[in-house]
């Protein structure tokens, strides 16, 4: 039986409280706190950074966390989450110059390294660095911003991404992120996703284990 993940986005969180929001997801049933970072420049908005990594750690959250990088350039950010307390450093391989030395890095600071592919990105990119990835996050979404719909050619793309990661033998996870739902998760983990992004879903409802448990409910 696959092992899935429920990574709630912390970017729908209320920042005024986001200890405590971090708390409750994992309280509520979540596995990993997926932690967007945007720079205005990669995407046309601005969040968090190693500070606040490290104030989460500070707070006692014990748990994975998933630092999605939108920003460019990458390589200065990596040693910082790193001692930050990251647990997985991801980067969209075109704000890097050299994207198989970014992986490098990542693996070097001590974290699970990955990629992220934006919807119109091939998945070629992952092709020749398939030995130095954990995790190939596939956004079905344009990055920047919480709340949107789930663009359905996405779909295929996992299918494409779970066979290119099966045929390697790799113990590669295939995350998926932006407009994850309890209706969609379903269809999106039988394409092949294992570990599920879900902002608004989650922390956009008044009830967080109600939330994720409509998603396991969904999966199991
Ligand atoms: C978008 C971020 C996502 C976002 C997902 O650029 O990478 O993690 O917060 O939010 P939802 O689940 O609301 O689409
Ligand atoms: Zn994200």
């Amino acid at each position: 039986m696959t092992d899935y993940l429920i990574a709630p986005s912390i970017l729908s969180a209320d920042f005024a409280r986001l200890g405590e929001e971090v708390n409750a997801v994992l309280a509520a049933g979540a596995d990993v706190v997926h932690f967007d970072v945007m720079d205005n420049h990669y995407v046309p908005n601005l969040t968090i950074g190693p500070m606040v990594c490290k104030a989460l750690r500070n707070y006692g959250v014990t748990a994975p966390i998933d630092v999605h990088l939108m920003v460019d350039p990458v390589d200065q950010l990596i040693g910082d989450f790193a001692d930050a307390g990251a647990s997985w450093i991801t980067f969209h391989p075109e704000a890097s110059r050299h994207v198989d030395r970014s992986l490098q890095l990542i693996r070097d600071a001590g974290c699970k390294s990955g990629l992220v592919l934006n919807p119109a990105t091939s998945l070629e990119q992952v092709k020749y660095v398939l030995d130095k990835i954990d995790v190939l996050l596939l956004m079905s979404v344009n990055p920047g911003f919480g709340g949107q719909k789930f663009i359905p050619a996405t779909l295929c793309k996992l299918r494409e991404a779970r066979a290119l990661i099966d045929a390697s033998g790799r113990d590669i996870r295939l995350e998926i992120d932006g407009g994850v739902t309890a209706d969609n998760i379903r269809e999106i983990a039988d394409a092949g996703a294992d570990t599920f992004v879900a902002g608004s879903a989650i922390y956009g409802k008044a009830d967080y284990s109600a939330a994720i448990g409509a998603m396991r409910t969904a999966l199991a």
